[in-house]
């Protein structure tokens, strides 16, 4: 159905991992309707839909926001990072490669969300202790690991990142 069909719809126009997103939705859809059944971005997952567990987390203008409290008709103009982003082309980011290799996900529900939030958090403090990580995902609820292998992950995460800065760096 269109906008010219339904009065009610409200065109809006998303920036989401760096593409232009263009829809007409009704004014009270929540961003994570629209990412992942208008846009067609399935890798934000829908849990509790009252903003507890954090798996719906996505980044936008670079924050972790919960898509499941957000109204997409405030997200206009914002720059909306979701799981499907994070990687560069080919090339997963630090903290999706050593998830990967810390086993830091079981069913991987979680996943998303917690990436989202760690990216954000490890760019604001390269060198967090384990408790400071336990409480950036502090929202971001995990109901099959333990967190033990999630902050192995950012920590390895963090090392790799500082290296990698240090080898940018000028002599
Ligand atoms: S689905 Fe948004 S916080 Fe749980
Ligand atoms: S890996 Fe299953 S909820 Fe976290």
């Amino acid at each position: 159905m269109t906008a010219t069909t339904r009065p009610d719809l409200q065109v809006l126009t998303l920036r989401v991992n760096g593409s232009t997103w263009q829809g007409a939705v009704e004014p009270n859809a929540l961003l994570l309707d629209v990412i992942r059944y208008e846009a067609g971005l399935t890798g934000t997952k829908r849990g509790c839909d009252m903003g507890t567990c954090g798996c719906c987390a996505v980044q936008i203008d670079g924050v972790p926001k919960l898509s499941c409290l957000t109204l997409a008709l405030d997200c206009e103009g914002a720059e909306i990072k979701t799981i499907e982003g994070v990687q560069q082309g080919p090339l997963l980011s630090e903290l999706q490669e050593e998830w990967a290799a810390c086993g830091a996900s079981q069913c991987g529900f979680c996943t998303p969300g917690m990436i989202l939030v760690g990216e954000a958090f490890l760019d604001r403090n390269p060198t967090p202790t384990d408790r400071e990580i336990r409480e950036a995902i502090a929202g971001n609820l995990c109901r099959c690991t333990g967190y033990v292998k999630i902050v192995e992950a950012f920590q390895r995460a963090a090392e790799r990142r500082n290296a990698a800065a240090g080898d940018t760096e000028p002599a």
